[in-house]
C-alpha cells in the first residue's frame, strides 16, 4: 500500500527513524521475561497455587461466587474511583495502617516502582540497591533515566553494609530499595544494617515488603514514624492476587502527594477494586494460604538438605532459593517432568547455579521433592 505522499516506507526506514527518536537507554532494555501460561505444576513466580480452581475446596467455591457476584454488579461502565476509599479502608483494618498515613495504590507493586522512581530518581538521579534483587528495581530506573547503581550482597546474602554506606556517600542516591524478605535470596536482612541505611541515605528508602506474608510478622510498617525518609511497599500478588494487580504504598503525605501526581488518573480499575475488596473482606483464607506456605516452605527446606550435593538457603519468604551442582539440567529436568522454576544461574554472579523455588500446594511441593530427588540420583 502507498501513502498520499509515496510508496510506504521500509522497515528498514522505520527501525532508522526509531533508532534516532527512541532515548538511547531503552536500545538495550527489554520486557521483563514472563512464561506463557504452563499447564503443569508452575513453581516460578511465588503465586497462591492453593487458589487454582482445581484445588478448589467448598469454602474457595464460595467465595469465587461472592466475587462472581461482586465483579457482575460492578459499574465497569463507569471509570473507577482513583480514591478507592473501599479498598483502601479493608487495607487499614487488615493491615494496621494508622491514619496518620497515606496509602497510594498501584497496578500492582510494578507500577508504583516505576512512580517512586521518576519521582526521586527519574532524569538524572542515582538510585542504589543492594543485588541480587528483583530486577525490576534497576529495569525502572534506567525506564526513567536514572542511573542504577547495584551493591553486592555478601556471599552468605547479608548487606554488605560498609559497602552500601560506601555507595551511598559516593553516590548520594535519590532513591534506595531494600526488599524484606529480600527476593530472590528469601533472607530478611540485620534490622540494625536496614537502619544504618535509613540514616545515611539521603534521600528516599523504600523497604519492600512484597513478601511479608510469611515473614513472621517481621516489617517496617509499625516503625514509619521513626524516619523521616522511609516508605513501606506492599502487594496483594502473593496472597492470591496476582492477577488483579494490586500494590500499596504507605507513608506521610509528603511524599505520597507528590508520587501519587504522576499516576495515570485510572490506574486501578473498577473490577480490580471489586475483586480486591471481595478477598480482603475474606482475607482469612488468604492467610490460611500464606500459613499454609509458610510450613510448605519449612518442609521443601528440610527435604532440599537431605538431597546430594543441594544447599538450600534459609527464607522468610513463599520461595526457597537452592544451588544445585548444575542447576541448568535440574531445571530442564524439571521441565520435562511438567514442573516449571526460576534459573536463576545467569542473573547474577552470586547466583551461580541456583534455582528459585516457590511453593505451591502440599501436593505440588511433595511432587517437586520426589522429582528432584530422582533427578539427582542419576
Ligand atoms: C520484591 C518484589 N517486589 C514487587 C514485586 C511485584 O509485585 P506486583 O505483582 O505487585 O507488581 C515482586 C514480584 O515478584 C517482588 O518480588
Amino acid at each position: 500500500m502507498s501513502s498520499p505522499a509515496g510508496p510506504a516506507p521500509s522497515a528498514v526506514a522505520h527501525e532508522t527513524r526509531a533508532r534516532a527518536t527512541l532515548r538511547r537507554e531503552l536500545q538495550g532494555l527489554s520486557a521483563y521475561p514472563v512464561t506463557p501460561p504452563w499447564p503443569g505444576i508452575k513453581l516460578e513466580l511465588m503465586e497462591d497455587n492453593l487458589l487454582d480452581p482445581a484445588h478448589a475446596t467448598p469454602e474457595h467455591i464460595r467465595l469465587r461466587e461472592v466475587l462472581a457476584a461482586r465483579v457482575a454488579s460492578a459499574a465497569f461502565n463507569r471509570y473507577p474511583d482513583p480514591a478507592a476509599p473501599r479498598v483502601k479502608a479493608l487495607l487499614r483494618e487488615r493491615f494496621a495502617i494508622g491514619a496518620r498515613w497515606s496509602l497510594l495504590l498501584g497496578n500492582g507493586s510494578d507500577e508504583l516502582i516505576s512512580l517512586v522512581t521518576l519521582a526521586t530518581a527519574g532524569c538524572g538521579g542515582t538510585v542504589i540497591a543492594p543485588e541480587p534483587t528483583f530486577s525490576v528495581f534497576r529495569h525502572a530506573a534506567i525506564a526513567s533515566g536514572a542511573r542504577f547503581v547495584g551493591v553486592a550482597l555478601r556471599t552468605d546474602f547479608t548487606l554488605d553494609v560498609d559497602g552500601l554506606l560506601e555507595a551511598i556517600t559516593c553516590e548520594q542516591p535519590k532513591l534506595v530499595w531494600i526488599v524484606y524478605p529480600n527476593n530472590p535470596t528469601g533472607n530478611l536482612f540485620s534490622v540494625e544494617a536496614i537502619e544504618r541505611v535509613l540514616a545515611a541515605a539521603p534521600g528516599l528508602v523504600v523497604i519492600d515488603e512484597a513478601y511479608e506474608p510469611f515473614a513472621g510478622g517481621a516489617s517496617f510498617l509499625p516503625r514509619l514514624a521513626e524516619f523521616p525518609n522511609l516508605l513501606v511497599m506492599r502487594t496483594l500478588s502473593k496472597i492470591g492476587l496476582a492477577g488483579v494487580r494490586l500494590g500499596y504504598l504507605v507513608g506521610d503525605r509528603a511524599w505520597l502527594g507528590p508520587i501519587d501526581a504522576l499516576r495515570g488518573p485510572f490506574n486501578v480499575g473498577v473490577l480490580a477494586q471489586a475483586a480486591a475488596e471481595v478477598l480482603l473482606e475474606h482475607y482469612e483464607v488468604l492467610a490460611g494460604h500464606a500459613r499454609a506456605m509458610v510450613a510448605g516452605r519449612d518442609r521443601l527446606i528440610e527435604a532440599l538438605g537431605r538431597l546430594p550435593g543441594v544447599t538450600a538457603f534459609p527464607s522468610q519468604a513463599n520461595f526457597v532459593l537452592a544451588r544445585f551442582p548444575d542447576a541448568e539440567a535440574v531445571f530442564a529436568a524439571l521441565k520435562v517432568r511438567g514442573i516449571l522454576v526460576r534459573n536463576l544461574s545467569t542473573s547474577h554472579p552470586l547466583m551461580h547455579n541456583t534455582l528459585r523455588l516457590s511453593v505451591g500446594t502440599p501436593d505440588e511441593v511433595e511432587a517437586l521433592i520426589a522429582a528432584l530427588a530422582e533427578i539427582l540420583r542419576r
